[in-house]
């Protein structure tokens, strides 16, 4: 029987990706390529809305993260990893979809309201921006996915891309069937803390613009040293002060990487150990976590991403430009 399709993206804003993106997003993909035939994509077009400053080199950024797709543990073997930009049938479908999709509608999408309030006053608002959930309908909806797996955060992009789908149905005929949200429950993983914490303490998530991050694709020593300076319980002072372990970053990724954690938090708890020797361990546990993708990303030069990208590419334009075919003829314009 031939697998049910799974699709997902990852937009291209930084050439590395951090141990909240695998948590969030790759991790889920990974787990789910044996059960089904899934399609990793480097959105590139849609790293293009939010950009600010000088133009980035967008297309190095997609090979650097598609490796780390595939560091990560995307099998090409099984896996279709591609750029979103490789694939035109994108760019046709978000222009179709465009038809049928109010302005208001875009307007009061939640995310979009967020991302313009995030950029700083001088930047464009662009219709780029504004048309990123039909982009990423047609990102989805030309490959007539079984599920989405995605963050909550996606939750809203995720109804406007069936809403869009429903309004092309209903107009021209059915062509694009539901399909389900696959978002992760688990925040510990999908809301992945960074290393510091916020002005009152708290902590906050990891993201690159906070400069907390643990890179998929660094050194087992700069790991080492990001932890060495990560947030503690600030009122434990000495190993003999009590620790508070939920407001910890470091007893936080404890939970999530080391088999022993409940002994260390309890040990952390009663005084029974210092945030140095923690740290320690947390570093020998995330470098182990993080060992076979350095292996990996060790292999992958830019001539294997290269070829990886390309039978990726054809691989869904297969699918995209079979859908394509379709809504020609269901719009008549075919
Ligand atoms: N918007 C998604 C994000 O910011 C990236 C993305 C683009 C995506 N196209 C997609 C996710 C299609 C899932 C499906 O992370």
């Amino acid at each position: 029987m031939t697998k049910q399709r799974i699709l997902s993206g990852m937009r291209a804003t930084s050439p590395k990706l951090h141990i909240g993106n695998y948590e969030g997003a790759l991790r889920n993909w990974v787990n789910l390529q044996d059960d089904y035939k899934v399609y990793s994509m480097v959105a590139d077009w849609h790293a293009l809305t939010t950009l600010e400053g000088d133009p980035q080199d967008i297309r190095r950024n997609s090979l650097e993260v598609a490796k780390d797709f595939v560091a990560g543990g995307i099998d090409p073997a099984k896996s279709a990893v591609f750029i979103q930009s490789d694939v035109k049938e994108h760019a046709e479908m978000q222009l179709l979809f465009s038809m049928v999709v109010g302005v208001g509608k875009l307007e009061r999408n939640p995310t979009y309201k967020d991302m313009v309030k995030g950029l700083s006053k001088s930047t464009l608002v662009s219709m780029g921006l504004l048309g990123y959930p039909v982009l990423q309908a047609s990102d989805i909806l030309l490959y007539k996915p079984y599920g989405v797996p995605v963050g909550k955060d996606q939750a809203p992009h995720l109804e406007l891309s069936r809403e869009i789908g429903r309004a092309f149905n209903s107009r021209y005929g059915e062509v694009f069937p539901d399909f389900k949200d696959m978002i992760d429950k688990d925040e510990s993983r999908s809301k992945l803390p960074g290393l510091d914490a916020d002005d009152e303490g708290k902590l906050r998530k990891m993201s690159k613009s906070y400069g907390n991050c643990i890179y998929l694709n660094e050194t087992a020593d700069e790991t080492a040293k990001r932890i060495k300076s990560a947030f503690t319980t600030p009122s434990k002072m000495r190993l003999t002060d009590p620790g508070i372990p939920e407001g910890c970053a470091v007893c936080q990724y404890l939970k999530l990487y080391s088999p022993d954690w409940e002994k260390q938090w309890a040990e952390d708890v009663a005084g029974e150990r210092g945030c140095s020797q923690s740290k320690k361990e947390l570093t020998e546990a995330i470098n182990e976590f993080l060992r076979p993708m350095r292996e990996r990303r060790a292999e992958l030069d830019d001539a294997a991403i290269l070829e990886i990208l390309a039978r990726g590419a054809d691989e869904a334009r297969e699918v995209a430009s079979a859908t394509m075919d379709e809504v020609r003829k269901a719009m008549k314009l075919a």
